[in-house]
């Protein structure tokens, strides 16, 4: 499998730019890959790339990524601390939400990003990438602020699935959830030191 020979995430992407197995890449502006640091002590994982983020070919730089970066602030990480990427790497045509097939087909892609990344702990930012990266099914209600573990090149990651920005753009009261479980995040990374 070509994902699994990537040795850096440079030729990762190349494999990404030249696979024609997910189709949202025929609709698609840009491939979005990531943003922020190769490696990384945090990996965070969303659902799809939006429209700003398809005309600018990076994840998460629209109002949600704003927001996303203002939460990173709020405990002291900027975009060279961590690495954002989504659970598909193409902008699905009016941001609906990714197919089983869409995810499944660039899953191999982030599972071996994931091991070039090598994360001490991976965010997974609404439901969709919840389900995904953390393989779970409960809502994400239920999910939110839970520490779980993510296998990465065989060892356990600390993973947690926190509320996605876009859904606190539209719900500013579940704030507080997001508050409490960036603290929860601060800690970890802060015991880990
Ligand atoms: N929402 C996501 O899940 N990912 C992005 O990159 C932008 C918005």
């Amino acid at each position: 499998r070509i994902s699994r020979q990537a040795l850096t995430l440079g030729t990762l992407e190349t494999a990404l730019r030249a696979f024609d197995g997910c189709g949202l890449k025929a609709t698609a502006t840009n491939l979005c890959f990531y943003r922020g640091a190769p490696q990384a002590r945090l990996m965070l994982i969303g659902e799809a790339p939006g429209r700003d983020e398809d005309l600018a070919g990076k994840p998460f730089v629209g109002p949600a990524g704003q927001l996303l970066d203002k939460m990173l602030a709020a405990i002291g990480l900027d975009e060279t601390h961590v690495h954002i990427t989504n659970v598909v790497y193409w902008r699905p045509p009016g941001n609906r939400t990714p197919t089983p097939q869409e995810t499944l087909a660039c899953r191999p892609f982030l599972e071996r990003q994931m091991e070039l990344v090598a994360p001490d702990f991976v965010i997974a930012l609404g439901g969709a990438a919840a389900k995904e990266v953390l393989g779970v099914t409960d809502g994400i209600m239920k999910l939110r602020g839970k520490w779980r573990q993510v296998s990465i090149s065989g060892r356990m990651v600390p993973a947690m699935a926190m509320l996605h920005p876009a859904y606190l753009l539209r719900t500013p009261a579940a704030k507080q959830n997001a508050w409490a479980d960036l603290l929860s995040l601060q800690t970890k990374l802060l015991d880990a030191d």
